[in-house]
């Protein structure tokens, strides 16, 4: 693993790394955060924008089975909220393209599990945010998990400015020198000494993290029906990370006006994310026109409560009553 500068500037290794070629595609989620396309478009790829499955809001096999071509060289997965996404059927679409490589976009899901296997541990890439959103923080920060042993020499490069670096303090080479293609990626020492007093910390943070999810869950699930209020799917198969905790509301209208309605009563809520395959860049860089009927049609509906560590019972509480009764309203 390679702490980095950010989550995004992992992802653009993983670019560099799979040595994009003209013509060829990346199939990325439309429902995620730009750096996930924004990446792979550096390295001079067009995007394949897939839709999610309902369910998880990560990408949907079927879809993807869909996209599938001779030009796809890697597909993007993103583990919304800490959530795996469909793996299994994800792999079984890929099982005759071992061509195709998997980078796991999982800036929400550091100690999330599928299937017992820790996220970050199912693509030949994953990648970590550090971000100061995420649940592990140092400000701005990530890293680059290489799943597969032969990418470990090149990425070091990549990663030394395209030097040969490593290879010379390790006492292999006399000298070290320019080799390949890349850049500065590498996560300041000082910010690295914050993110390790983070991580001792893990178990706190996540017990806090896990808290706050469960006081929602139970706080909103009686009336959840009742209200047209659609609570996160967690399958039998995954532990969640905790990162966020989203709901899916009746309708757009209704979001926006629940939104303001809980302005007024000092609680800040937000949505996310603005479909990529709508977006100005996101056309430019499409393969194809992209069709992600249910990406729109979520990402209109889906709400973000309040979510951090030091959140209490009784925030959580208010924050429920809230928006329970801002949906009576409606
Ligand atoms: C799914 C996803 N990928 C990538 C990123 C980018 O992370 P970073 O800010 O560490 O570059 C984010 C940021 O929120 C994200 O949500």
């Amino acid at each position: 693993m390679l702490l980095t500068t950010s989550c995004t500037a992992a992802l653009e290794m993983s670019a560099i790394l799979l040595d994009l070629q003209p013509g060829e595609t990346v199939i990325v989620p439309s429902f995620t955060f730009v750096s996930s396309a924004l990446a792979f478009t550096r390295e001079g790829a067009r995007i394949l924008f897939c839709d999610i499955e309902p369910e998880t809001l990560g990408p949907d096999p079927r879809h993807l089975a869909e996209l599938l071509d001779d030009t796809v060289r890697a597909v993007v997965v993103v583990h919304y909220a800490g959530v795996a996404c469909d793996m299994a059927g994800i792999r079984e679409v890929l099982r005759d393209r071992p061509d195709v490589a998997v980078v796991e976009d999982n800036a929400h899901g550091l100690f999330g599990r599928w299937r017992d296997q820790p996220l970050g541990s199912l693509g030949r890439f994953a990648t970590l945010s550090f971000h100061e959103t995420k649940n592990i923080v140092c400000g701005e920060g990530g890293a680059l998990v290489l799943n597969n042993p032969e990418d470990v020499d090149r990425a070091w490069v990549v990663y030394d400015k395209g030097t040969d670096r490593r290879a010379f303090f390790l006492g292999q080479v006399d000298k070290y020198s320019w080799r390949d293609t890349g850049s500065s990626f590498g996560l300041a020492d000082t910010l690295a000494a914050y993110l390790l007093g983070q991580l001792e910390q893990r178990e706190t943070i996540q017990a806090k993290r896990r808290a706050v999810y469960e006081g929602y869950l139970e706080a909103l699930s009686p009336r959840a029906d009742e209200l047209g209020l659609r609570l996160p799917v967690v399958p039998e198969d995954c532990e969640p990370a905790y990162h966020l905790f989203h709901v899916i509301l009746p309708s757009h209208e209704t979001r926006t006006r629940v939104m303001g309605e809980l302005r007024e009563e000092g609680i800040s809520t937000v949505f996310h994310y603005v479909p990529l395959h709508d977006s100005v860049a996101g056309q430019r860089f499409a393969a194809r026109t992209p069709e992600c009927p249910v990406t729109s049609d979520l990402s209109s509906r889906l709400l973000r409560l309040p979510f951090h560590n030091n959140l209490s019972a009784g925030d959580i509480e208010r924050v429920a009553d809230s928006l329970m009764r801002s949906l009576e309203r409606g």
